[in-house]
């Protein structure tokens, strides 16, 4: 497996295979690689003969109150797992090889970035699609992989590559569980003990909200205030946004007439989490 830190390096090879007529799979990530990102690296190599993992925490879409320095990095771990699992190429680029001084141009989105992370985050979205922009027109793929654990970034980057004729097939993969429930996440080792036995309160309100829609329920509000009801029940637990919205334009909509998502940001301590699930 390769190992390429310079734009030029994964331009160079990529043409290479190519010109081999060999098809190329990317997975964007900010490594500290779990079984989610796994799953979407395993897909990958299943659907196309070369992969590519970007491993780079991108520091445009994080705030400056955000974690973007405690954010958990460890790039041998990340390099062995993509090995093992197939992958052709580990792109790590540093800021600077992404973002020289004179970088001014950003992906900038309106509408399905209005609501839910976008609301808490508003710098959020326009940092992702400018770097995901970036390493699709560096890494060239026929087909990217995104989890559904981040299901408005997998809308808002469906809309881009439909918006901007974008020459790939965007694949959307179902979020990956702890055994007890728990999304898996980078920022889940951010959670003390004590933290991370709050921090089902998610998974338990994600699969009773489910459940609810399941057993016939199609009104929103009734929904979400049950939702609510059991995450305020936790201590640790701060709910950022509980939210239903149309899937896949991510406009509030709060009556299952059609494909829904119900999506939730909680704080556990100072961890922020977020799980969802997508209903019609
Ligand atoms: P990161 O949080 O590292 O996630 C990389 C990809 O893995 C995303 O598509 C995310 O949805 C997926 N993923 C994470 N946890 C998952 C889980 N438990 N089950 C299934 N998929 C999961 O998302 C980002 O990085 C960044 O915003 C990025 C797209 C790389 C742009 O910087």
């Amino acid at each position: 497996m390769i190992l390429a830190r310079t734009v030029n390096e994964v331009k160079a090879q990529v043409r290479e295979w190519k010109s081999q007529g060999l098809s190329v799979g990317l997975v964007p990530t900010m490594g500290y690689l779990h079984e989610g990102h796994q799953s979407l690296i395993k897909r990958a190599v299943a659907e196309n003969d070369r992969v590519v993992v970007s491993v780079f925490v991108n520091p445009i879409q994080f705030a400056p109150n955000e974690d973007l320095e405690t954010y958990p990095r460890d790039l041998e771990a990340d390099c062995a797992l993509c090995e093992s699992t197939g992958a052709a190429m580990v792109f790590h680029p540093e800021p600077e090889e992404m973002y020289g001084d004179d970088f001014t141009t950003f992906v900038d989105m309106t509408g399905v970035t209005k609501e839910l992370c976008g609301k808490s985050r508003p710098t959020h979205f326009r940092g992702v699609c400018t770097v995901v922009n970036k390493l699709f027109n560096i890494a060239m793929p026929d087909r990217a992989y995104f989890g559904q654990k981040d299901a408005q970034q997998l809308a808002v980057i469906r809309r881009m590559v439909r918006n901007l004729n974008m020459n790939l097939e965007v694949v959307g993969c179902p979020i990956i569980r702890e055994s007890d429930g728990l999304a898996k996440s980078s920022r889940n080792t951010y959670l003390s003990p004590e933290e991370r036995k709050a921090a089902l309160v998610l998974s338990k309100a994600i699969f009773m909200g489910e459940r609810m829609i399941k057993d016939g329920e199609h009104d929103g509000e009734k929904v979400l205030s049950a939702m609510r009801e059991l995450i305020e029940s936790e201590p640790l637990a701060r709910i950022d946004y509980v939210e239903m919205v149309k899937w896949d334009s991510i406009e509030i909509h709060h009556k299952v007439d059609g494909p829904v998502l119900v999506a939730i940001a909680v704080y556990i301590g100072k961890t922020r989490l977020i799980d969802n699930f997508i209903a019609e």
